[in-house]
């Protein structure tokens, strides 16, 4: 199938597949399907990055994109998941992004659609095409991913993005440390080590800083007591003890003075910004790779032109 749903459905040679599609896609290179194509992107939860950037992407590919409101679709009368995508799909909608706030809310809809679905986020579980564009920001800094050292740091526990990338991050060959709130920790993750922040941020190539979830704490999780920059955010002495060419990141929105200093966040060793420009070539590289297989490769014309 065309789906993408989590990073650990794609194998490490589908991940260089898409990297290499969105890096050629960030030098300029055109694809666009030979026919016309509708695809609409559901968002259940609130989104600026993920559905702009889906949508800059999909017009970029000569894409046509359907308006979804779930605020005034017939979500609001009841209407399920699965018969809004199944209605969508019914009127000749080729693709769909979603995201939700219900973890795997995906899995009702496995094997029912003959359309591909992109996970645009679900709940804590997962962020694949987040996942997609940090790896190929960290890959435009560093060459490979091999031997790097990437500390991720805050809500690890709700974080969709560190469950997305820390095993994405392990079978490409980094070594992956989280450190935070000992509250906000996730033990059952396979993939990655603890350590202390300090420590972590002095000896990592990329720090990667969480967003804290408020949205998903519930009174078991609530934040940790104090001033949580001082302790677990990037402040200024912190980045003075980075290894000098090592970069911070952050899947944004930032809560400026809480995960990083305000002054920090456009510092020359952040790629917040540059993250979210490859958000576009990630999500470009998705989609075709989604129109490609759905279509078995053979009807759509591509444009290979700088
Ligand atoms: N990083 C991210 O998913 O941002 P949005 O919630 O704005 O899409």
């Amino acid at each position: 199938m065309n789906s993408l749903l989590t990073m650990n459905e794609l194998q490490v040679r589908e991940i260089n597949e898409i990297l290499k599609d969105a890096h050629s896609f960030a030098e300029g290179r055109q694809w666009a399907p030979g026919k016309k194509l509708f695809v609409a992107n559901l968002f259940f939860e609130p989104s600026t990055r993920t559905k702009s950037s889906f949508e800059v992407a999909e017009r970029r590919l000569g894409l046509d994109v359907i308006h979804f409101d779930a605020e005034t679709s017939s979500v609001q009368k009841g209407e399920t998941l699965y018969d809004t995508a199944k209605t969508l799909q019914s009127i000749g909608v080729g693709a769909l992004v979603i995201r939700h706030e219900q973890d795997r809310y995906f899995d009702e809809l496995k094997g029912k659609l003959n359309i591909p679905v992109i996970n645009a986020g679900d709940g804590c579980g997962n962020h694949p095409t987040q996942s997609l564009l940090d790896l190929l920001t960290i890959q435009q800094e560093f060459g490979s991913l091999r031997r790097l050292k990437i500390a991720i740091i805050g809500d690890i526990r709700h974080s969709r993005v560190a469950r997305s990338n820390a095993d994405a991050l392990s079978r490409l060959g980094a070594e992956v440390v989280f450190s935070g709130p000992k509250e906000w920790m996730d033990f059952s993750l396979e993939s990655g080590s603890y350590e202390n922040i300090d420590s972590a941020i002095k000896t990592a190539d990329v720090v990667m800083l969480l967003r804290i979830q408020h949205e998903r704490h519930s009174g078991d999780s609530s934040a940790p007591d104090g001033d949580y920059l001082s302790s677990f955010g990037m402040t200024k002495e912190r980045e003075r003890s980075m290894k000098p060419k090592a970069i911070i990141m952050h899947p944004a929105p930032v809560n400026r003075g809480m995960e990083i200093d305000s002054e920090l966040v456009e510092c020359d060793r952040s790629r917040i910004f540059k993250q979210m420009e490859n958000g576009v070539f990630v999500r470009m590289a998705v989609l075709k790779r989604a129109f490609e297989k759905a279509e078995g490769g053979n009807i759509y014309e591509a444009h290979n032109q700088k």
